[in-house]
């Protein structure tokens, strides 16, 4: 009972939709608000069968205001495509909503959330489950795995294996686009490319 309380927190008095959307835009839960353009909420049907979530969003999204719109959204979309997925059916989101960066010169680099950000943001992510509520949700990298699960190990050993969250919905973890966007060979990314797409593959056969 208490890791459900930590995982999928209270509406906070937030009963619909717009609410949601309206308050999260003003969101000072962290830190991460003061420097970001915008919050970055979900987007996508709440009929959705399928919750993607990422890391944060990128210096594209953070200006965009949606999410997965950079080069690691193309590599996603591509993927997804490859794999017979339509985004249109999806809800993709992030674990956490704010761009956090460092600056060099004039370049925004991104910065990986802390264990304080993602706890703060995890309320937005348990409200976008309470009212998606998919039946299958897929992590996009450790970051994502850590605020849906706690877990903070490598993904490695959570890979292909049908996880479950604390409310039953079925979890399923990847990697994230941006791991093959760093990838220095390219044989090395073809092969985990296919593997994303087969880990891909697999969330369309269940959903
Ligand atoms: N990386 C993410 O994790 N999310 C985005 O929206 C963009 C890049």
């Amino acid at each position: 009972q208490r890791q459900r309380e930590m995982l999928v927190p209270a509406t906070d008095g937030l009963s619909t939709w717009d609410e949601a959307r309206a308050s999260a835009k003003t969101c000072s839960r962290c830190d991460l608000c003061h420097n970001a353009t915008q919050t970055v909420f979900g987007e996508g049907p709440l009929t959705a069968p399928v919750m993607f979530v990422g890391e944060q969003p990128g210096d594209q999204e953070d200006l965009a205001g949606k999410p997965f719109v950079g080069p690691a959204g193309q590599v996603f979309d591509r993927v997804l495509g490859e794999a017979g997925l339509d985004r249109g059916r999806a809800y993709v989101t992030n674990a956490v909503k704010h761009f956090k960066f460092t600056l060099r010169g004039k370049r925004r680099i991104h910065e990986r959330p802390n264990a304080g950000e993602i706890s703060a943001c995890r309320f937005w992510l348990g409200l976008e489950r309470e009212f998606v509520k998919p039946q299958l949700v897929v992590a996009l990298g450790a970051t994502a795995l850590h605020a849906l699960t706690g877990h903070r190990g490598s993904l490695a050993s959570m890979r292909e294996r049908d996880l479950v969250l604390d409310d039953g919905t079925a979890l399923l973890a990847t990697v994230h686009p941006s791991y093959l966007l760093r990838l220095p060979d390219e044989e090395a990314r073809e092969r985990e490319t296919a593997r994303f797409r087969a880990d891909l593959e697999r969330v369309g056969r269940l959903v």
